[in-house]
């Protein structure tokens, strides 16, 4: 199948020419795919119509192991019977929409908040996948930050000031951040994982940071040092100019690479206007079909 990828940002992120992605099983196509995730990081697939059975298999098909480890799971079961499946949505599981002082609302708003999917787990998330299911009538878009771009930016002696740096990223932390309380057994539950700070794509070579607001400390560092340096890296990748504003239209599918991004979702009236999302997000694991093949 022939598809071609067109820009939608200087830097990164792509749009890829029509293609029913629920057609697509030979591995030509999805070889084509996950190149064009090397190059942009970031594609953009207009009018797919995913069930979520088939928006699963796909995830399998194209990525290999799925994360059901979610934050979100802690709280509540996933209203869709699969915690691979991510409800990114402002609903409650009768479809009515959530009252302010709800849980799960306030738990999703630290989406608002600059971050990677699954950054807090071991394995990190690798590609995340979002379905537009149900969009509200004013913008509620989503903006990625080119984390290759924003170390690739780095005055070389910042750069070598990073090497083999680890950071812990805790999913409660960037809630706590907002005020969000958890009990002890919810804390007991999400202990965090340690990330390096720079990672290396082993398809490409590409460096990038790896950063987001569930990064607590550095573990190498003071913790007033090392939070202080996470806030000027996060500050210096999150330049406008390395940013891409998506604005969604129903059917859109997104895929992202969490290891070369930064994503975070705009504000809009969230307690008047539905908007229904589904998300799946693959493992980081080296599965070999994923490692560059020699010619
Ligand atoms: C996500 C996410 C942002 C948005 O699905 O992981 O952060 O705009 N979404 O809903
Ligand atoms: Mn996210």
């Amino acid at each position: 199948m022939t598809f071609a990828f067109h820009r939608l940002h200087p830097r990164f992120a792509a749009e890829a020419s029509p293609l029913d992605l629920r057609c697509v099983h030979d591995d030509e196509t999805l070889e084509r795919i996950r190149e064009g995730m090397d190059e942009h990081a970031v594609l953009v697939f207009r009018d797919q119509a995913f069930s979520s059975e088939e928006q699963l298999d796909f995830a399998t098909r194209l990525d290999g192991d799925l994360h059901r480890k979610t934050g979100i799971s802690v709280l509540q079961e996933s209203r869709f019977g699969d915690e691979a499946l991510t409800d990114v949505s402002n609903v409650d599981a009768d479809g009515e929409l959530l009252e302010a002082d709800s849980r799960k609302r306030q738990y999703g708003l630290a989406n608002r908040l600059w971050h990677t999917d699954a950054s807090f787990q071991d394995p990190r998330g690798r590609y995340s996948m979002l379905a537009a299911l149900a969009l509200p009538p004013v913008a509620a878009d989503t903006e990625f930050a080119d984390m290759r771009a924003a170390y690739d930016t780095l005055e070389d002696e910042t750069k070598a000031g990073l090497e083999g740096l680890r950071v812990h990223h805790s999913i409660a932390y960037s809630r706590v951040t907002l005020g969000f309380e958890f009990s002890e057994e919810e804390s007991d539950r999400l202990k965090g994982a340690v990330q390096p700070l720079v990672l290396n794509n082993p398809r490409t070579g590409r460096r990038s940071l790896y950063l987001a607001s569930h990064a607590s400390r550095i573990l190498d560092r003071p913790v007033p040092d090392g939070r202080l340096l996470l806030r000027d890296l996060m500050e210096h990748a999150t330049r406008p100019e390395l940013v891409y504003r998506h604005t969604w239209r129903s059917g859109d599918f997104v895929i992202w690479d969490n290891r070369a991004t930064m994503h975070r979702a705009r504000a809009f009236d969230d307690t008047r206007h539905r908007r229904e999302m589904r998300r799946v997000t693959t493992l980081d694991t080296g599965d070999p079909a994923r490692i560059a093949q020699p010619v």
